[in-house]
């Protein structure tokens, strides 16, 4: 997991002044390295980060024979696929339940070896978080799916061919899966209904330094030609929005300032918006953006989470910290996941004043609210927090409980923190950097 202890114990209520450097984005950095199963040659991947995410995908790569080794820039990864061959059940059977990236090596995989096996997914417990839409889209291609008990087979026995697919909803997941597909497959490929975030952007930018033909339409239409052929990359991935958005939070709950070096303004320039409007302030600088308290009181919000270019659902629960602060009543209505509140039960023992509810709250009616799910949060402030004993739920709830913790006045031990080391690089270093105040148990 990343750290020595599972715990750590926080005093809180000192501001967190310092400055911080992104590296690349969890979720483009992982789909990358898949990528590389594509290439006839070996790719090189910078920015990578030192989290568990990633540590998990290179020993999944590794187990299909890809050469995973470190290059000499920190944070450089090469990948040499030419050796890829079928991994033994066991090999990959010990990867169960540990991420969701192992779905989207199906197409790279029926591409190289005719064949694929994925094991049980992993990944937060946010909802319910099926795989109906990648199961969906490989079928189209001409993939045959043979559900098994401890995971899902795959063959192509008359090969991969381009596809016309309509997704129900703008999934990160069943786009990327389309893209990493329909390049290497015979024909053409037109994707409606695409998501259009910025790691998905540039996965395309790689793709298209690979050789492939892809075109992004308007209307979230992609289109894509298949090539008989892909060569490997040489990329910096794109920085850690999420990673941004999160130390910013903890700039503004703390009251603190926080320059967040490799934060660019153009993929943020949502969560920007409403980090003004909460009353936080912040600079844009070439090598990054400066988040802080300017003093005076936070303000309420109403928040809907959305896909790009919306309010991401990974911003809010860092971010909602800082609402329990603000004076009056705000609302988030989570819109992409049916169940992304598990992590306020323990602010509420902290003391905050946070009700959820069923109902499409604050906005527009989602996919949700006919369905019964919790999805709806009115947090009333301002209130203060105090220590607790809290645990972390998952990977974005336990960043938020740290700020928490952070912010409460007296002492809390936040356990489970080694999730937040699967999209975390060296939080605990940064932390330190940042002058905060705790102990690591272990
Ligand atoms: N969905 C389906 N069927 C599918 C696929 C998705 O119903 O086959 C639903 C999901 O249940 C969810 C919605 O579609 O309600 C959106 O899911 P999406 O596929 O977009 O999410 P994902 O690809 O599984 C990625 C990130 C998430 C991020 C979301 C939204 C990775 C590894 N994960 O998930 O990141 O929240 O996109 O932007 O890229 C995180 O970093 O903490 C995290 C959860």
């Amino acid at each position: 997991m990343g750290l020595k202890g599972d715990k750590i114990t926080i005093r809180g209520g000192i501001p967190l002044i310092g400055r911080i450097e992104l590296k690349g984005a969890k979720n483009l950095v992982t789909k990358a390295m898949v990528a590389s199963l594509l290439g006839e040659s070996p790719s090189i991947l910078k920015n990578v980060p030192n989290i568990s995410d990633v540590r998990i995908v290179r020993e999944l790569l590794a187990v299909h024979g890809v050469k995973v080794t470190d290059g000499p820039e920190p944070g450089e990864l090469l990948l040499d696929p030419v050796d890829v061959e079928s991994a033994h059940f066991a090999a990959i059977d010990a990867h169960a339940g540990s991420s969701r990236i192992p779905i989207l090596f199906c197409g790279p995989l029926l591409h190289r070896l005719g064949e694929a096996f994925i094991p049980d997914l992993g990944g937060c417990r946010i909802g319910d978080r099926p795989i109906d839409y990648h199961l969906e889209v490989l079928r189209k291609f001409g993939a045959v799916v043979d559900k098994q008990p401890n995971g899902i087979r795959m063959s192509a026995p008359n090969g991969l061919h381009g596809a016309k697919v309509s997704l129900p909803y703008p999934s990160v997941g069943a786009t990327e899966q389309v893209l990493l597909t329909a390049v290497r497959a015979e024909g053409i490929t037109e994707l409606k209904g695409a998501a259009i975030e910025p790691e998905i952007m540039d996965l395309i930018n790689i793709l298209q330094k690979m050789g492939a033909i892809i075109t992004v339409d308007t209307d979230r239409v992609i289109r894509i030609e298949g090539v008989e052929r892909l060569e490997g990359f040489n990329h910096r991935a794109l920085f850690d929005r999420n990673e941004a958005a999160s130390w910013a939070a903890a700039a503004l709950a703390t009251d603190g300032d926080i320059f967040v070096g490799g934060a660019r303004q153009s993929e943020m320039l949502t969560f920007l918006n409403v980090f003004r409007k909460v009353g936080g302030a912040f600079e844009i600088h070439d090598d990054g953006i400066r988040f802080y308290h300017p003093g005076g009181d936070l303000k309420p919000v109403v928040i809907e989470t959305d896909v790009h270019p919306g309010f991401m659902t990974d911003w809010q629960q860092p971010l909602v910290i800082a609402l329990t602060h603000a004076h009056g009543v705000s609302i988030v209505h989570e819109t992409v996941y049916e169940q992304r509140f598990g992590f306020v039960d323990a602010l509420v023992e902290m003391g905050a004043t946070i009700q959820i509810h069923r109902e499409c709250l604050g906005g527009h009616p989602c996919r949700f609210g006919q369905r019964n799910f919790n999805h709806s949060a009115v947090i009333a402030g301002p209130t203060k927090l105090h220590g607790a004993d809290i645990e972390v739920p998952d990977l974005r709830g336990g960043f938020s409980h740290l700020i928490a913790a952070l912010t409460a006045e007296g002492t809390s031990t936040v356990s489970n923190v080694g999730i937040i080391s699967r999209g975390y690089e060296n939080f605990i270093t940064k932390l330190r950097l940042l002058g905060a105040d705790f102990d690591l148990e272990g």
